[in-house]
């Protein structure tokens, strides 16, 4: 592939008021010399920043680009947006067969570049905004709406990791593909349950992307050592890829086109959102909810299973505070820690599981440096269930820390 990069400094100063024939001329012979098929004019106003007649200019315009018609080279030229006009000299879009309107706003102090095409002659087109990012990949654009509702449903199961919770699954854990929400107030344990979920899955020799809204990757890592998960091999193996940013370092559908580039980029089969809740920060609730369903779609699509956390306030409105987002998930876990009697002990329950039947216990968990477990349940005369230290006066000689041998050291 070859290409000519023509450089003209201020303009074509013509004595007639036209574009110089030479220049013409110029584009003409690097056009051939190359056998271009494509051709760039970046940008037009420069091209005819020598010129004040306005009249001179639009004549100038038309002629230039019937010129490259000519010419039979696809050509791309830009032009800077002014006032109402599309372009300064507010003739382009009618020379021209396919007009691309780029744009960039600034919403809750995060900036996001839309694209809209306004026409495209001869073909159907799409007429939505569409939020594109620009990095060290390029340019990539990602369509508004949502992808619909034509995924397959996996029947295969993946193991949750926790030990007890794959039988509150009907002993089988998530479908492959679901959408799994863990939500639970501050320190309940919800990026331990997705841990367990990306070791699980690593064994078992599975990719895993991790976005990490909260916590830096050295922070998670040094984290969850406390429970017992050592993520550092799979990492090193390059089975566990940890994506922190900022909800704030970029706009609510940037981030959703960086979170698509990197699925794409990677192909993991497993994907953690760590917490969703905090995208709040740069957009609404509608607005992150759209946003969910459409990262939830993408990955539906390519049999992604995926885990989001996210954060509730604390009360009886529990239910109802996760963004009204557990509608476009599969699964849902509520993990909870009340204060009674002067301390707090966890709990967990599945308020759903599409497609199977779940448990419908409410089961007290623990966490230790062997990760979380599951407690069996202890039943009073009365009907009433003992936990924490009740359950353990109750019980004595029943530990809460049962030092699972399940998990081998990864070298
Ligand atoms: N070795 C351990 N033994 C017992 N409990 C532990 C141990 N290590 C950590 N914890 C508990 O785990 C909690 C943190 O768990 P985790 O980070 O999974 O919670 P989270 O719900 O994600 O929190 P956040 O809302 O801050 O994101 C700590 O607050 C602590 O109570
Ligand atoms: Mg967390």
């Amino acid at each position: 592939m070859s290409a000519v990069v023509l450089g003209v400094n201020g303009g074509i100063e013509a004595p007639t008021g036209e574009i110089d024939a030479m220049c013409l001329e110029l584009v003409g012979h690097a056009i051939e010399a190359i056998h271009a098929k494509r051709v760039v004019l970046d940008t037009i106003e420069l091209l005819f920043s020598g010129l004040s007649d306005k009249f001179v200019v639009r004549a100038e315009l038309a002629r230039l680009f019937q010129w490259l018609k000519t010419k039979r080279v696809t050509a791309i030229v830009t032009g800077e947006r002014e006032g109402e006009h599309l372009t300064r000299h507010g003739l382009e879009e009618f020379v021209s067969d396919c007009v691309i309107l780029l744009d960039q706003r600034v919403m809750e102090q995060s900036a996001t570049r839309r694209l809209r095409i306004l026409k495209y002659r001869g073909s159907a087109h799409g007429g939505n905004e569409m939020p594109f990012l620009i990095d060290d990949h390029g340019l990539s654009v990602l369509p508004i709406t949502s992808l619909g509702l034509t995924h397959q449903a996996s029947t295969a199961h993946l193991s949750t990791g926790v030990i007890g919770l794959d039988a509150m699954f009907g002993k089988k854990g998530y479908f492959r593909g679901n959408s799994v929400l863990v939500s639970g107030t501050a320190g309940t344990g919800k990026s331990s349950v997705a841990s367990h979920f990306v070791e699980a899955a690593c064994r078992r020799g599975e990719r895993c992307l991790y976005f990490a809204f909260e916590e830096s990757p050295g922070q998670i890592t040094r984290n969850m050592r406390s429970i017992g998960i050592d993520l550092e091999p799979w990492t090193r193996r390059d089975l566990l890829r940890v994506h922190a940013q900022r909800p704030t370092a970029l706009g609510l559908e940037a981030h959703l086109v960086a979170m698509h580039r990197l699925i794409d980029d990677w192909k993991p089969r497993v994907v953690v959102v760590d917490p969703v809740t905090n995208m709040t920060a740069v957009g609404s609730e509608i607005e992150v909810k759209a946003m969910l369903a459409r990262l939830i779609d993408f990955m539906k699509l390519r049999q992604i299973t995926a885990l989001f956390t996210s954060l509730t306030q604390g009360g009886a409105a529990a239910e109802q505070t996760d963004l009204g987002v557990s509608s476009l998930m599969d699964v849902w876990m509520l993990l909870e820690n009340p204060e009674a009697n002067g301390e707090r002990n966890r709990l967990i329950q599945i308020v759903k599981a599409r497609g199977m039947a779940h448990s419908n216990q409410v089961r007290e968990f623990v966490m230790s440096d062997h990760g979380i477990t599951l407690v069996n349940i202890s039943r009073r005369a009365d009907g009433s269930v003992a936990i924490g230290s009740a359950r353990n006066a109750e019980e004595p000689g029943r530990s809460d820390d049962p030092k699972p041998s399940r998990r081998r050291r990864v070298e």
